[in-house]
């Protein structure tokens, strides 16, 4: 998997032949107005993926903000934009079948393009009868592809060895510089699964750390663009959100530079296992 050198337009190959854009807007805690104008704003300035949920509770507004896009103009069609949800909790068959269609109504965009499970909580059976919900909605047409969130390698590995139809394409971990989760991204890189990586800025939680602001220095872009690249470079799939409309252009415009090989080493050496939000990776 190579880094984008055109991070906003272009694709990576999942498993299943499906090209997806190689660079989302995340939507967490943000709703109504706010959540409207971030969508719209990362659309105009060329974002093609957005990444909502059904926690979110803002599925609605990132739908509509895509249809009202969708007929502001006449380059861009529907098959040309992404829109990912997740299953809020491992709830079982039916209440899954039952909650992608709400998720599809809410969002009113025809189609899911990435469906995931949020987490691994609920145990095993839970967890493999939703998964079968899920690749009952792929067959339906509901939803283009599907994926996990928050699955540690145990979790990967019982989906690979049960009687699963489907890989998931993506499993969506939180993945910055200070978090590595080399386990995981390492089984998924094995499996021919994407990682999606969650708060890749972590949280604005490290802007003045020293080796962030030496090497945005050294390659003259932001903390956030420095961040946002490592994540392109290792072959990831960054998420970062914003719901200002200067952050959203300026964390995507990433492709006037290349890390050097040391200093994405001396990155990959700043991991604490910095946890911004839950970490459920271990849950049995
Ligand atoms: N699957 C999961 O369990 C899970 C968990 C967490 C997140 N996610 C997904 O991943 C996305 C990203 O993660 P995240 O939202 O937790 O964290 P993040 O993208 O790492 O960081 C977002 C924070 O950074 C700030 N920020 C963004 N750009 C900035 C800039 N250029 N300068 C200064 N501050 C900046 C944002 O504030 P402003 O908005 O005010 O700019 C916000 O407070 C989420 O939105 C969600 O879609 C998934």
């Amino acid at each position: 998997m190579s880094s984008a050198t055109n991070a906003l337009g272009s694709t990576i190959k999942l498993n299943n032949g499906v090209q997806m854009p190689r660079l989302h807007l995340g939507v967490y805690m943000t709703s109504g107005r706010e959540c409207s104008s971030a969508v719209t704003h990362a659309l105009q300035a060329g974002y093609r993926a957005i990444d909502s949920a059904e926690w979110y509770a803002n599925e609605e507004e990132v739908g509509s903000s895509i249809n009202k896009f969708l007929s502001s103009q006449d380059q861009t069609k529907r098959e040309d934009l992404w829109f990912t949800t997740k299953l809020k909790s491992n709830v079982g068959y039916d209440d899954t079948r039952r909650k992608i269609k709400q998720s599809l109504k809410e969002c009113g965009l025809g189609y899911i393009d990435l469906y995931l499970l949020h987490s691994p909580y609920g145990g095993k059976s839970r967890r493999l009868e939703c998964w079968r919900a899920v690749e009952e909605a792929i067959s339906e047409g509901e939803v283009r592809c599907g994926g996990v969130s928050n699955f540690g390698v145990k979790h990967l590995q019982e989906l690979l060895d049960s009687k699963a139809k489907i890989v998931p394409a993506v499993n969506q971990v939180e993945v910055h510089p200070f978090n590595t989760r080399k386990d995981i991204t390492q089984f998924c890189h094995e499996h021919d699964i994407v990682v999606e990586a969650y708060a890749p800025l972590a949280r604005a939680l490290r802007t003045r750390h020293p080796t962030i602001v030496e090497l945005s220095k050294k390659y003259k872009c932001s903390w956030a663009q420095l961040m946002v690249k490592w994540s392109l470079q290792h072959g990831y799939v960054p998420l970062p959100k914003s719901v200002k409309k200067d952050r959203i252009v300026s964390n995507a415009a990433v492709d006037s530079f290349e890390i050097e090989e040391s200093d994405m080493n001396v990155l990959d050496g700043l991991d604490e296992v910095l946890v911004t939000d839950w970490d459920p990776t271990d849950a049995d």
